[in-house]
């Protein structure tokens, strides 16, 4: 056994049965192969799938930041998730477990029965004429259907862009409308919590003003009655019994440059921006990262609770462990219903081995006592990890000890739907330390800028930028290229552009901080404040207002509107309620503010531009700072 280096602050080895079940354990080596040679690294990862025919160019860096990788490959990364298994054991291995959120029904898929339900779902959306490159949003609850839809659009290269369940009409519309989608594929509606949430319903509010769309799918999901609109909506089950959804469809050859997938995401100013990603690169990517990270054996059944919504769900519970060809388990419902015990009689009924989840879901667990987690046998558990925000050390060590018993490494794993894939990040090697995501993963390299550009001293907060490209990098902004090198590789040419402000201590490694733009993480899910804000003003008592998020206990931040009223409405607890409940209702229960406050006048400087920082300050009694460019 080698000696323990010497580190800084509190910190966890691992134990020497991790060590000796670990995959990779030796994270120094891969780390210096991948530092000199970057290209070398990423080429023999790609050399473990299948591809139609190989590269010419690993990197291409020609047109940077417009990074190209695998450049002249033919591959299609369904292929990989599904059709390449058949030629192994795993054709006869779990791929789907699902559980209904009520308990009352478990379906599970084979890799032969999910190759099956891809191609069924293929031959469909292909006879309904999608062809390469077109659009298709899909807007369902977490069932098994939503993972064969996005596999399904792969498979024949259309380019899917899924919207979160927990979104609403303006946000759909939005998504459908920018996306220029020809298909919806929905459900019925979807379970929450024990309530109903009428999917579909909202999915007809939103086509009103969609006209691109000409057909919509719907899968039974929860047998309620609903309206179905003649010509342009039907049954999944209906179309299933039609001949031409039996057989083998042809998987399309892609470019390893085409895309893949949009996937809506909010930035700091305007609209939400479409992030692309393509079918070469970002299967090397999540195929690699979870395959070192979360070190994936068959033996194993892996639970991510994030939402396919997500990019969590799409790298880390649809493609990544497919392309791995591991055991995934998928759950409908959220962590604690009916009873706060839900997810660990899950793990307990099922045998997870690793469990992936949110800091928020930790915190809220935490707050109903051990007790509940203590009711189950959790010695199935080997590792756990965490993403979305920034962990509390508190919550990490009672997840650690009460979830994990004191063996589970936690993997604390940094990144962003633009990266595809995990940025910074331990594997179950490294020694850690509660809060911080350790270091960058193998090729990557992090540094922490001022505001001109100059590394910032161990221990300083800073700007996180990454400065070499990785496969699963974003590619652009859908439709609006500028806005891509604006928005990433502007402030500091040639480096990308995280977001957020970070510290690197003595040892190197990195504390995440937070966002330092106008993203508000709630709960983990990522909202912007110009979408609320726009949301806010179609009610008709608001004048302006503005969004800024607080810290929260549970939620990590909450959402917290200043509106300034309309003349003739006045600023009662009512308006109040109501104005929340619109939020609510247009954009999504999940940006449902915690308080409306009124306010007279917004704070702005001369140029009009709303000073949030002052208003953050005030909604915690904090110093305003520097108001000089206050506009009176
Ligand atoms: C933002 C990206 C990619 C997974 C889901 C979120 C924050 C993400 C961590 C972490 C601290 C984290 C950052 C980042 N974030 N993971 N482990 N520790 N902060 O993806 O919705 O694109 O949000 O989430 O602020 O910029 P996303």
């Amino acid at each position: 056994m080698p000696e323990k280096p010497a580190m800084e602050g509190e910190v966890y080895f691992p134990s020497p049965e991790t060590i000796a079940h670990a995959n990779l354990k030796d994270w120094d080596e891969t780390a210096a192969f991948a530092r000199d040679n970057l290209e070398g690294f990423w080429e023999k990862e790609a050399e473990e799938l299948e591809w139609f025919q190989k590269w010419d160019t690993v990197l291409d860096e020609s047109q940077a930041p417009f990074y190209k990788w695998f450049t002249g490959a033919k591959v299609n990364i369904a292929h990989n998730a599904v059709d390449r298994h058949m030629k192994t054991f795993r054709k006869n291995k779990l791929a789907i477990i699902w559980e209904a959120e009520d308990g009352k029904s478990e379906r599970t898929f084979s890799y032969y029965a999910l190759q099956r339900e891809v191609n069924r779902m293929a031959n469909i959306i292909k006879s309904m004429g999608i062809t390469k490159g077109d659009r298709v949003t899909i807007y369902m609850g977490r069932i098994p259907e939503i993972v064969f839809a996005m596999l399904a659009c792969a498979k024949i290269g259309a380019i899917h862009s899924v919207v979160f369940g927990g979104f609403s009409v303006d946000a759909l519309q939005g998504r459908i409308a920018d996306s220029e989608s020809k298909l919806v594929i929905t459900s019925d509606g979807s379970m929450q919590n024990g309530k109903l949430v009428e999917l579909k319903r909202i999915v007809d509010d939103s086509l009103r003003h969609c006209p691109t769309v000409e057909n919509v799918i719907v899968v039974k999901r929860t047998g309620h009655d609903i309206p179905m609109e003649a010509m342009r909506d039907h049954w999944y089950h209906d179309l299933c019994a039609l001949p031409v959804a039996n057989g083998k469809c042809a998987t399309e050859v892609m470019d390893a440059e085409d895309p893949l997938f949009i996937l809506y995401t909010s930035g700091s100013t305007g609209k939400p921006k479409a992030i692309l990603h393509t079918h070469g690169g970002y299967m090397v990517g999540t195929y690699t990262t979870l395959k070192y990270v979360f070190d994936l054996n068959d033996e194993d059944r892996f639970w991510c609770t994030a939402d396919p919504g997500w990019i969590t769900g799409h790298s880390y519970l649809a493609y990544g462990p497919l392309l791995n060809g591991a055991t995934v388990f998928l759950f409908e419902g959220g962590p604690a219903y009916p009873y706060p015990n839900r997810w660990w009689q899950l793990i307990e009924r099922f045998g997870i081995t690793i469990f992936y989840t949110a800091p928020t879901a930790i915190r809220a667990l935490m707050r109903f006592g051990e007790a509940w987690p203590n009711k189950h046998d959790l010695s199935s558990l080997r590792l756990l990890g965490t993403v979305g925000e920034p962990i509390n050390p508190e919550a990490w060590k009672w997840f650690h000890r009460v979830i994990g018993k004191e063996k589970c490494p936690i993997m604390d794993t940094w990144w962003q739907t633009e990266t595809g894939a995990f940025m910074i990040t331990p594997t179950p090697v490294v020694p850690l330390k509660p809060g911080s995501g350790t270091r960058p993963f193998f090729g990557q390299v992090a540094e922490i800028l001022d505001e001109e550009g100059n590394p910032v001293e161990d221990g300083a907060e800073g700007y996180l930028v990454l400065t070499r490209p990785w496969p699963s990098m974003l590619r652009t902004i859908y439709k609006d290229p500028d806005r891509y090198v604006k928005g990433y590789w502007s402030k500091y040419p040639g480096k990308y552009l995280t977001g957020d402000s970070a510290r690197r201590d003595k040892d190197g490694y990195y504390w995440i901080i937070g966002r330092v733009d106008d993203v508000i993480k709630v709960s983990g899910h990522r909202l912007g404040t110009a979408e609320i804000e726009s949301a806010l003003i179609t009610h008709e008592a608001v004048a302006e207002s503005a969004a800024i998020g607080l810290p929260h206990e549970v939620k990590g931040q909450a959402i917290s509107c200043f509106v300034q009223l309309k003349p003739g409405f006045a600023p009662t607890e009512k308006l109040s309620e109501d104005l929340r409940q619109h939020v609510s209702k247009h954009l999504g229960p999940i940006a449902r503010p915690e308080e409306v406050r009124f306010i007279d006048k917004l704070p702005k400087t001369r140029s009009g531009k709303i000073m949030r920082r002052v208003l953050k300050a005030r909604a915690q009694g904090l110093p305003e700072g520097d108001l000089s460019t206050l506009e009176d």
